[in-house]
């Protein structure tokens, strides 16, 4: 089976997630877009999505599908993303498709991200896959220094813009053992919106109850009580 076809495996798995009727959040790139697709294809018709990206935003429009701004909707249940990396704490690296600040708000805005990604995402270490950074473009020189401080080669993704005016840095050869800490070091410089790693707030993940050697549906359980403000559960 190709990645393709994983993908389109994965998108659709997340359907038994989506609560007909909900607003769900709704992540980036091309494991999110099957889901999209599956979405649209299914009989489930959703109130409407809460959006990470520009380009999220036309698929689900052209499907039908109502986006609401996340200021007008308060918590919702789950958000649904795709991720670069994962290993076997359920961290991640996020932000291949540059949204990764959009989609850590939509995350943190719901009580479970439902993280829909192929087994070939799976790494021992986090940090094959360079590490997104998006910056204010006045300090992307200044970020880009105390990156190189903390072990990294960042490099800038030059001629591209984020859905919020900014610029992104991949960052090359991170020691990410401690993403947890690697993270906050990150999002705590001057300059920096914030940087792909999610690590700091997974607390629990259960297992796509389907077959886990071709792909991972993880639940991970944002915060105690609910990112979006109620009781939550393993599932
Ligand atoms: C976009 C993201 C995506 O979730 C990540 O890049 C995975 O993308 P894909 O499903 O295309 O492999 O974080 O900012």
């Amino acid at each position: 089976m190709n990645q393709d076809e994983l993908k389109r495996m994965v998108g659709e798995a997340a359907l038994e997630y989506v609560q007909p009727d909900s607003i769900i959040g709704v992540g980036t790139g091309s494991t999110v877009n099957c889901f999209i697709e599956a979405l649209i294809s299914s009989r489930i018709r959703i109130e409407a999505a809460v959006s990470s990206s520009e380009a999220t935003t036309r698929l689900l429009q052209a499907g039908g599908i109502e986006v609401v701004d996340l200021n007008h909707t308060g918590g919702l249940d789950i958000y649904i993303d795709g991720a670069d990396e994962f290993d076997a704490h359920r961290r991640l690296i996020k932000g291949g498709g540059g949204a990764l600040t959009r989609e850590k708000i939509v995350a943190a805005a719901s009580r479970t991200f439902v993280c829909i990604a192929d087994a070939s995402k799976q790494v021992d270490v986090l940090g094959a896959f360079p590490l997104p950074v998006e910056v204010i473009p006045l300090a992307r020189s200044l970020v880009a220094r105390k990156l190189v401080g903390l072990g990294g080669q960042p490099e800038w993704r030059e001629g591209y813009v984020t859905d919020n005016g900014n610029w992104i840095l991949d960052v090359h050869n991170l020691d990410l053992v401690d993403p947890v800490s690697m993270e906050k070091t990150i999002n705590d410089l001057a300059g920096v919106v914030t940087c792909g790693l999610f690590a700091i707030c997974l607390l629990y993940t259960s297992p796509s109850p389907r077959d886990q050697s071709l792909y991972l549906v993880c639940r991970l359980l944002l915060e105690k009580g609910g990112g979006g403000g109620g009781g939550g559960g393993g599932g």
